[in-house]
């Protein structure tokens, strides 16, 4: 055996049998490994014996070079393998392979290594709002190679020295149908973030011990460390030391791992192309831009969609949500919109109402909150029950709609409800019935936003478990037949590789961390959509699927900005929908899904739930809504009355998102990514450029320990300030369990607030603005904005705070764009001639349409009347020397 081939790291093929001895193993000419054999606690997988993966898989570019195309291509060519093939027992190398490389735009270099005929994420159908960056200029990146053996490397192109951003010399390619890895070396000091949808033991970084993260949609809660989750998300950011960002992103969907050690990054992904986007950056920020610019920007959330929700599994009647929506409102807590769970459907089947939930009281429970300005939206499996007599079933049935099984019949899988299809909605007949069916659901009861679950997608019996066909007519329960989805597979769905391969593909990942088979959990990967394509190429695009189609149903049937609230994301499920917990409109379920929260520590929840960008209180078995407790009851009042008054800044930073591609919730790193201190911290976050939240998280204390980076910091409430622009500094942060959670202004922002004593977002934006102003001190360095909003930080004096407000009509479809539905505002301290180098200062405020330097607001929207400025940082101020101007035509 050469050992040399027996990479711990290396793909691991099982080689004998669980627990067998070394000799043994060795004697079978395979390698053997123990090693620790579980992470942070939990067990996994790999096998301590398994097969040699050796062999260099040197490809080499046919004839000696690749050709330099004009524009922004920057290389083609094919890649044929030398005399080294790889691991047989993984299947047959591909040879030749094309290759090629352009310039996407000034900061985006793609390279794509394929074959003809292979499967592709179909990103023209997939990714909406997407943007097309500009080529002008050079080129950040530049791609280098040598062509024997074939390797390449991404590099900047100013002339930095250090690491490139990817380099596979040194590492081999392997390509084969079911099976392709690609390596890069990374710089032990770089720090890694991504590849959702998993919880690292680690924290927000990544964990670098060779132990495959395993991407493939999955219903597991994130309860567990290190393991898969709901969402595949196939994308790197890479922070280099002093701070400078990049990304790479793999556009592909197949089930895979990724494996990272102190000096590799490796991808292997069990089939589709290699399609690497590396992302220029050099800013967190900046690759987030370039990444959405391919993947489509986060979209724009209805206002409503900010408020708080609630929502809980177990509600049995409308009388009792009618109750809970009037115990928030005695409790005066701010609740705008009640979202149901499953029990008011008939069994658990979609578009049915159940005894507790009749249509006439149902109706006027909806009615009664869309009097109050409040909203409701219901959760919807795309799962559909088989039920002979059920409108959704019987017309999906007619209509042709669902994904098939190997023998062509539609897949039967089993849910909520009992056994159940699976539509395909890829597919646009499905797609108008499931209109149909929103539409019809919708004119009964009119919701505001849907809650699409389970669409990973899931399935309560393991892949190859299936409907026994030989019972008599369709099954309402569910019996389970083992091995039926394996094959053979029906004449007109001829495989290019034998079922068993799709089935049982001969690389395993890494799912659950156990390497358990892809079908647990989920339909059989030897599932066809009706266009034929297999659910193993496109099973992790299920959920996103969903979304589209909910999405575009919505569009069509109510002229409003759609809600959807999905479980199962991949990359670009942000411009269609919100998450809870995993993109830009994400957070998590306050209060905890599986246990109930200790009163303290849900009044700690609350508090930081209020500082989520989605923010819904959601539960399994018990009830812990926050009106019951009295300690929750009065800090979720303050949490939430504060979340309501900080809306237009939030709202603000959701455009910010929607037009520059940032998230709205943010690690310190975005704003601070010089400052390394920063580069672990996950229990602070930044909510848009101004806003930092450092929440007290643990039972029985009432201080807790915060970093502040560089900068003069502002306690929302007080406004008594800490200067901490001599350099990052921990400080402690302070709140009883009365008090609102510690959050901070970062000085050299303005922040517009809401009315106090609302409850609804309705409300707020009826009532008049504050503008916060919060000056940097003369030394305060640099921070990181979303997009290029503030104005000249050189203006006449030394200091100077800017902000900025984006205004529409909250559910209007046109989103308006950055010039026309934008308030910009600046304050400048002024030490020009003749006025006091303190105290002295100009606030910009732009009129209302018409009026000079509004920038042409066209947008049909309520001109706020601002009532308050509130300046931080000025020592005491005379009320003569404050100026507020409007800006004049600039
Ligand atoms: C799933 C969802 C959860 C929901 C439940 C019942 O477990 O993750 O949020 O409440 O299904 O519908």
């Amino acid at each position: 055996v050469d050992l040399g081939a027996c990479s711990p790291t290396g793909p691991r093929v099982a080689c004998g049998w669980n627990g067998i001895d070394e000799s043994t193993c060795r004697g079978m000419r395979c390698c053997y490994t123990p090693g620790p054999d579980s992470i942070g606690g939990i067990r996994f997988g790999l096998p301590t014996c398994y097969k040699a993966n050796g062999g260099d898989g040197s490809y080499e570019v046919a004839g000696g070079a690749l050709q330099k195309g004009d524009g922004p291509i920057t290389g083609t060519g094919n890649l044929t393998l030398g005399t080294n093939g790889t691991m047989p027992f993984l299947g047959v190398d591909i040879s030749p392979l094309g290759f090629q490389a352009e310039s996407v735009d000034q900061g985006i270099l793609r390279v794509k290594i394929g074959a003809p005929g292979r499967w592709e994420v179909p990103q023209n159908k997939l990714f909406t709002n997407t943007v097309r960056g500009s080529t002008d200029g050079s080129p950040l990146l530049e791609l280098k190679y040598s062509a024997s053996p074939f390797g390449f490397a991404v590099v900047r192109t100013d002339g930095r020295k250090g690491f490139p951003l990817f380099n596979t010399a040194g590492s081999r390619l392997v390509f084969k149908d079911q099976y392709i890895e690609i390596s890069s070396a990374i710089p032990a000091n770089a720090t890694l973030y991504g590849l959702g949808e998993n919880a690292p033991s680690t924290g927000l970084v990544l964990r670098r011990d060779g132990i495959p993260y395993a991407l493939w949609t999955r219903d597991q809660a994130p309860n567990v460390p290190n393991v898969n989750d709901y969402g595949a998300h196939p994308f790197i950011m890479d922070v280099r030391p002093g701070g400078e960002a990049h990304g790479v992103l793999l556009m592909n969907s197949n089930g895979m791992d990724v494996v990272l050690t102190p000096t590799m990054m490796q991808f292997r992904t069990t089939g589709g192309i290699l399609d690497l986007y590396f992302l220029a950056g050099p800013t967190p920020m900046a690759v987030l831009n370039q990444l959405t610019s391919i993947i489509g920007r986060p979209f724009m959330p209805p206002y409503w969609t900010l408020g708080l929700m609630q929502s809980k599994v177990g509600y049995m009647t409308i009388g009792y949500c009618d109750e809970v929506v009037t115990n928030y409102s005695r409790a005066h807590i701010p609740l705008e919109t009640f979202i149901t769970d499953g029990q008011y459907a008939d069994g658990y089947m979609d578009f049915t109402l159940s005894d507790g939930y009749p249509l006439k009281d149902f109706r006027s429970f909806v009615d009664k909150l869309h009097a109050k300005g409040q909203r409701w939206a219901p959760i919807i499996n795309p799962q559909i029950h088989i039920r002979p007599g059920y409108s959704a079933y019987d017309t999906g049935i007619a209509e042709s709609v669902f994904i098939k099984d190997i023998s062509g019949k539609p897949y039967v899988g089993q849910l909520w409800p009992g056994a159940v299809h699976f539509p395909d909605f890829w597919n646009d007949t499905t797609r108008r019935w499931w209109t149909n069916q929103l539409q019809a659901f919708h004119h009964e009861l009119p919701f505001d936003g849907l809650w699409i679950d389970m669409n990973e997608a899931s399935n309560f019996c393991t892949g190859d478990v299936c409907y026994d066909t030989g019972m008599a007519g369709p099954a309402t329960d569910f019996i389970c037949k083992m091995d039926c989805h394996k094959g053979p597979f029906a004449a007109n769905g001829a495989p290019n590789v034998p079922p068993e391969g799709i089935f049982n593909p001969p690389y395993t990942i890494n799912n659950n961390l156990t390497q358990v088979n892809i079908t647990v959990k989920t339909i059989a990967p030897t599932a066809r959509y009706l266009d034929g394509e297999l659910e193993y190429n496109k099973h992790s695009l299920y959920g996103l699927s969903t979304v589209i189609a909910t999405s575009n149903a919505l569009n069509s049937m109510i002229s409003k900005r759609p809600f959807i609230l999905t479980r199962s994301t991949f990359l670009g499920s942000g411009a269609y929908a919100a998450h809870w917990t995993g993109n830009a409109f994400i957070g998590a379920d306050i209060c905890g899904f599986q246990n109930i929260a200790t009163e303290e520590l849900c009044a700690r929840w609350a508090a930081a739930g209020a500082w989520q960008p989605f923010s819904r209180n959601h539960h399994s078995t018990g009830f812990q809504e926050f009106y019951l407790r009295p300690t929750i009851r009065s800090l979720a009042q303050k949490a939430f009355a504060w979340r309501l008054r900080a809306l237009p800044y939030h709202y603000t930073a959701f455009f910010d998102a929607h037009a520059f591609g940032c998230s709205v919730m943010r690690p310190l790193f975005f704003s601070f990514p010089a400052d390394s201190a920063t580069s672990h911290i996950h229990l602070q976050w930044m909510l848009g450029d101004a806003i930092m939240v450092a929440p007290i998280l643990d039972q029985g204390v009432v201080s807790s320990s915060a970093y502040l980076p560089s900068g003069v910091w502002y306690d929302l409430y007080n406004h008594t300030a800490i200067d901490a622009s001599a350099g990052g500094l921990n400080t402690t942060v302070q709140a009883s369990l009365a008090d609102n959670p510690p959050v901070f202004v970062l000085g050299g922002n303005i922040v517009p607030l809401g009315p106090q004593g609302t409850n609804t977002t309705t409300a707020l934006r009826a009532g008049n603005l504050t503008l916060l102003v919060a000056f940097p001190s003369a030394s305060s360095p640099k921070f990181e904005r979303c997009g290029q909003r503030c104005g000249s930080q050189n203006g006449y004096g030394n200091r100077v705070a800017c902000g900025h407000m984006y205004l529409d009509q909250g559910d209007e479809m046109d989103v308006g764009t950055a010039q026309n539905n934008y308030l910009a505002f600046e304050a400048r301290e002024v030490t020009h001639s003749g006025v006091g180098t303190q105290g002295s200062f100009v606030v910009y405020w732009p009129g209302p349409p018409g009026s000079a330097g509004t920038g042409g607001c066209t947008a049909n929207v309520t001109w706020p009347t601002l009532d308050t400025v509130t300046v931080l940082g000025v020592g005491p101020v005379d009320l003569a020397s404050v100026t507020i101007m409007d800006i004049g035509p600039q």
